[in-house]
């Protein structure tokens, strides 16, 4: 099988190259990575070919990506419409069977609660999907999903996986720790304390990494079936226009999340700058945005971003995996794996 995998080099996709080259040892995984180290780094690892490149210039590997029959995208989507776009055509085009795997996100379900509220509504990806992908262009991935899960031709067989917060070590070349810690730990650093935006009672979702790039090898699994049976069939809950798989882990509270886990793991790791480790600091959405655009000073649209990181810890993300678990039976475990990603973190992080 020939495979080509964007975003090998990040928290998922690192976790996601390294259990499928064990379980699939002999086919062919083309990864692209956006420096000559990282490409030495992945060779060295895994002896896999490697592609100099990147998404904003996505007409230089459009040539590549068609030779391949599966499509991995774990790197950030929703800057990159008009390129996913030129992929799926370019996909569309392909005489042969298709597969393409595409990483959302279920900020699309964000509800903005200012803490002060768990959160009624749980969205579950069978029951609740033609009102997610109805959502409009402004909600984040709105765009995106709709795109991805419209391209479909005769031999393209598209879906989308939408993680909650994705949490633990990662066994990647690159980034080994969650995508959420530099502005979470920025701020606790800033503060001296853990916080909340409200009192922190808005219910959201994390998983472990290794949880949920199983559920990925189960769709590469279905992939490969496919492309090994030689008829037409395609079983649309799986690949097509209904085939956004939520995945969900633990549904505890933003301030659950603080005092349970982050809490207790910046006391065993014995982190100087907190100042009380038993006090959580409440916040205004705005507040956390002001202290978040500290970090980010320089970064194109830094306001902009850091109104949407407050925005996730101020919301409510409640979600539901229906279709992974029916069509799998996939589930993520309790275990998050937070002391270990916490001490790395702030050994790295010095
Ligand atoms: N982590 C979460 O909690 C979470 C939750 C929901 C959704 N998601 C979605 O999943 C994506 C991946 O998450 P992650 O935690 O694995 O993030 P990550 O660790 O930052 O990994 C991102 C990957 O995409 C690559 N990449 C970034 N910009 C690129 C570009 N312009 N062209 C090509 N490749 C590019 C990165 O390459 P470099 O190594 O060169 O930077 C890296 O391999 C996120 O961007 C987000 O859209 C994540």
């Amino acid at each position: 099988m020939q495979v080509f995998f964007i975003g090998a080099t990040g928290h998922i996709g690192g976790a996601l190259l390294n259990l499928l080259v064990q379980q699939y040892p002999s086919d062919s995984f083309t990864v692209l990575v956006r420096s000559p180290l990282q490409a030495e780094q992945l060779s060295a690892k895994y002896h896999v070919p490697t592609l100099l490149g990147s998404l904003e210039d996505v007409d230089a590997i459009l040539p590549q990506i068609k030779e391949h029959q599966i499509v991995i995208n774990c790197g950030p989507d929703t800057p990159f419409p008009a390129q996913v776009d030129k992929i799926l055509k370019t996909l569309e085009e392909c005489v042969d069977k298709r597969y393409y795997i595409h990483t959302s996100g279920a900020a699309s379900i964000w509800e903005k609660l200012g803490g002060n509220k768990e959160g009624d509504k749980v969205w579950d990806d069978i029951e609740d999907v033609d009102t997610i992908l109805g959502f409009p262009k402004e909600i984040p991935h709105g765009t995106i999903d709709k795109l991805v899960l419209s391209s479909n031709s005769k031999t393209l067989h598209v879906a989308i996986i939408s993680p909650g917060y994705v949490e633990g070590l990662s066994v990647t070349i690159g980034r080994k720790t969650p995508l959420t810690f530099p502005d979470m730990f920025h701020t606790i650093q800033h503060l001296g304390a853990v916080y909340t935006v409200g009192g922190g009672l808005n219910l959201m979702s994390f998983m472990h990494v290794d949880d949920l790039v199983k559920l990925y090898a189960h769709l590469f699994a279905s992939a490969v079936q496919g492309i090994q049976d030689k008829t037409v069939f395609r079983n649309e809950e799986i690949w097509g226009p209904k085939a956004y798989f939520f995945a969900h882990g633990v549904e505890m509270s933003w301030s659950e999340w603080m005092r349970e886990f982050i809490a207790p793991a910046l006391k065993k790791a014995n982190a100087k700058f907190m100042k009380d480790s038993n006090e959580i600091k409440a916040l205004s959405a705005n507040e956390l945005a002001e202290i978040v655009v500290t970090r980010l000073k320089g970064m194109p649209q830094a306001e902009a971003f850091s109104n949407a990181i407050a925005q996730g810890m101020e919301s409510s993300m409640r979600i539901r995996s229906s279709r992974a678990l029916k069509e799998f039976g996939w589930t993520a475990g309790s275990y998050l794996g937070v002391d270990e990603a916490v001490e790395l973190y702030l050994a790295e992080n010095a």
